[in-house]
């Protein structure tokens, strides 16, 4: 199994790719922990990996409240001993052009997707220190390589975590702490759904394709294995883009 030994504490695991990444980074041997507010949702996701022969663990996480990340990295100590793998994969989505965006809705994503980023990053790292080294894998986007046509705030918070990512790595790599962003095209997921319902906006994200479709969370999962396991071992400040191909053209 590519994760046999490891731990790893999983933002935004409840649903969607988080989800993808918490039950396959198990089926591979890692023990998990699943952070969100999604209560419900999370507390589910993590008894149906220990039902089929996992460990999990669901801890309430809000990622823009710095209390609550310590909680989690204790919590997730606590129960399986150390930390080795972070996925900063929460985040948020606003549509809404440059001058269409209040600064309610700019703070609330800047919140989420790069506030979020940086405070689990803040305090994974001490305990990846303790563990001889660990793997940061940030969930960046495409729109955080490349301007988006819509959006202002979300692309904004995505290519800060792409910097933030390369910071991390260049900071840390004498532990043995790698850090790597990923970047994905569209996935069929909550987030994405809403526009995925107007055929023509459906239409024009598939012709910006060159593989003509859209991803899948599973799709995304096994990229963020490869970045978790030891196979990366000599990875580090990288972008990964899992996109169909969209910002190779
Ligand atoms: N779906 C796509 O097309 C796509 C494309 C590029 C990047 N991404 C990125 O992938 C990541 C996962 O997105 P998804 O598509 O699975 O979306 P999703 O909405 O299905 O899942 C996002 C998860 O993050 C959680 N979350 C939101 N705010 C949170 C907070 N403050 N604290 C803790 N958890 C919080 C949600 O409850 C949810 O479980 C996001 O960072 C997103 O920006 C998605």
């Amino acid at each position: 199994m590519r994760l046999e030994g490891k731990v790893a504490l999983i933002s935004g695991g409840a649903r969607g790719i988080g989800e993808a990444i918490a039950r396959l980074f198990a089926r591979e041997g890692a023990c998990v922990t699943i952070g969100d507010i999604l209560e419900d949702e999370g507390q589910r996701v993590a008894r149906e990996i220990d039902d089929a022969g996992g460990r999990a663990l669901f801890v309430r996480l809000d990622v823009t409240v710095e209390e609550e990340w310590r909680r989690a990295v204790q919590a997730t100590v606590e129960r399986f001993g150390q930390l080795n793998v972070l996925v900063n994969n929460a985040g948020i989505y606003r549509k809404e052009l440059v001058d269409e965006t209040s600064v309610e809705a700019w703070d609330e994503v800047m919140g989420v997707n790069a506030r979020g980023v940086f405070l689990g990053s803040k305090h994974a790292i001490p305990e990846m220190k303790k563990a001889g080294g660990g793997s940061i894998v940030n969930m960046s986007s495409g729109a955080g390589l490349v301007g988006n046509p819509n959006g202002a705030a979300y692309g904004a918070s995505k290519g800060a975590v792409r910097i933030l990512t390369k910071a991390t790595a260049a900071q840390y790599g004498k532990y043995s702490i790698r850090a790597n962003s990923i970047h994905p095209g569209p996935i069929e997921t909550a987030m994405l759904r809403p526009q995925l319902l107007d055929p023509g906006a459906r239409e024009s994200s598939l012709e910006a394709i060159p593989l003509g479709r859209i991803g899948t969370p599973q799709e995304i999962a096994y990229g963020a294995l490869y970045l978790a396991s030891d196979e990366s071992s000599y990875v580090t400040g990288v972008e990964l883009p899992i996109d169909g191909g969209r910002v190779a053209i």
